[in-house]
Formats: C-alpha cells, sequence, structure tokens
C-alpha cells in the first residue's frame, strides 16, 4: 500500500503495510504510522491521508518509498519515479500508477506502544479500476493484481480464488 499525504503545498508518499478496515458505516480504517516520520507530521497536521494500491509493477517504487524520508529530499514522488494526480474528495495526491484508491479523514488517533500512532479515519472518497476491482478483487492479467507485502524485502500477488460461498448462495 502506499500512503500519500499534503500539507501547505508539499506532498509526500510512504510505503505502509499495516492498516485495516475498522467500520462499515460509516466506511473507516486505521492505519499505523511510526511517530518521527514526515508522513506522520502531515497527516497530524492535515487530518486527512490518501492509501493508493499498487501492482507488481511498482515493486520497486514501494520499496523506495518506504526506504526513503521525504525528510531528506525534495519530491518523494519525483524521486522514486511516482506521478501524484489529484483526489476527488480531498487535498491529497493519489498515485496515478495505481489500482484503487481510498481518500480518508482522521477521525481519532491513539499512541501505540513507543514509537507508533494508530490513526483512525473515515474514508470520504474510493475509487478503482472496474478491472482489477468490483465487489471484491477480480484478480484479473497479473499486473493488475494488488501487491502484497509479506514483511522483509518479500512481496507477492495472489495467484488463485476459492469461493466458500454457503451451498444456498451457490448458482
Ligand atoms: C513494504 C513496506 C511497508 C511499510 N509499512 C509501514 C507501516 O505500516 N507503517 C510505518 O510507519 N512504516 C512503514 N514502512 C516504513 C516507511 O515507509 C518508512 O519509514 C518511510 O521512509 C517513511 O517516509 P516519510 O518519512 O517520508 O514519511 C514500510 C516500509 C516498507 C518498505
Amino acid at each position: 500500500m502506499l500512503l500519500t499525504t499534503r500539507y501547505r503545498d508539499r506532498s509526500n508518499v510512504m510505503a505502509l503495510s499495516w492498516v485495516t478496515p475498522v467500520s462499515l458505516r460509516p466506511p473507516m480504517v486505521a492505519v499505523s504510522v511510526q511517530r518521527g516520520c514526515l508522513s506522520h507530521d502531515y497527516i497530524e497536521r492535515s487530518g486527512q491521508f490518501s492509501l493508493s494500491v499498487p501492482g507488481p509493477s511498482q515493486i520497486r517504487q514501494v520499496r523506495d518509498a518506504g526506504l526513503l524520508s521525504g525528510k531528506d529530499v525534495d519530491s518523494k514522488f519525483a524521486e522514486v519515479g511516482l506521478k501524484a494526480i489529484g483526489g476527488d474528495a480531498l487535498a491529497v495526491p493519489l498515485v496515478a500508477e495505481c489500482l484503487a484508491y481510498l481518500e480518508c479523514a482522521v477521525t481519532e488517533a491513539y499512541e501505540v506502544g513507543e514509537d507508533h500512532t494508530l490513526f483512525v479515519a473515515e474514508v470520504v472518497g474510493a475509487q478503482a479500476d472496474d478491472g482489477a476491482f468490483g465487489e471484491s478483487w477480480l484478480l484479473p492479467a497479473a499486473g493488475r493484481r494488488p501487491l502484497h507485502h509479506l514483511g522483509g524485502h518479500l512481496y507477492s500477488v495472489l495467484s488463485g480464488v476459492t469461493s466458500a460461498a454457503p451451498e444456498e448462495e451457490e448458482g
């Protein structure tokens, strides 16, 4: 996942694995972001962030967005080779190359442990490549499947689907 932020006229992007849905009504997500990174600072100041779901062709950009800090470069978007596009709902940019997007307005923030903040946010905008995501991820050609971070330097894309629909819902 790529987390994007904006504060005044500066935008930033970072790699993020620690994210989960936490409510359906309204739709809400939570992200855990380490204190001290630039994205944390921008989320605190603006109360907003967006999430962009990359595919396997963005693997190097995801890695680099997770290695570099926006504190050390003029523009991390340019530095890692990602294009920023405008969102629908917020002033926070989205990552053009990605498959799906959530725009998020922070409602609560909890300091967790010694080093992270859990930001809980309402999803105020959502878009997806409709060839890649319908009611669920569709897993079309490999290039349009979401990139998963397995931990460390390892990533994967899902390779198959198994339905566990209750019998009465089956054709
Ligand atoms: C694949 C990947 C996943 C990551 N997930 C998280 C995460 O969930 N939370 C977090 O705080 N940092 C995570 N990081 C580390 C940040 O992306 C990294 O600290 C980044 O340099 C912060 O950038 P910034 O200072 O520009 O905000 C991850 C890094 C990688 C490579």
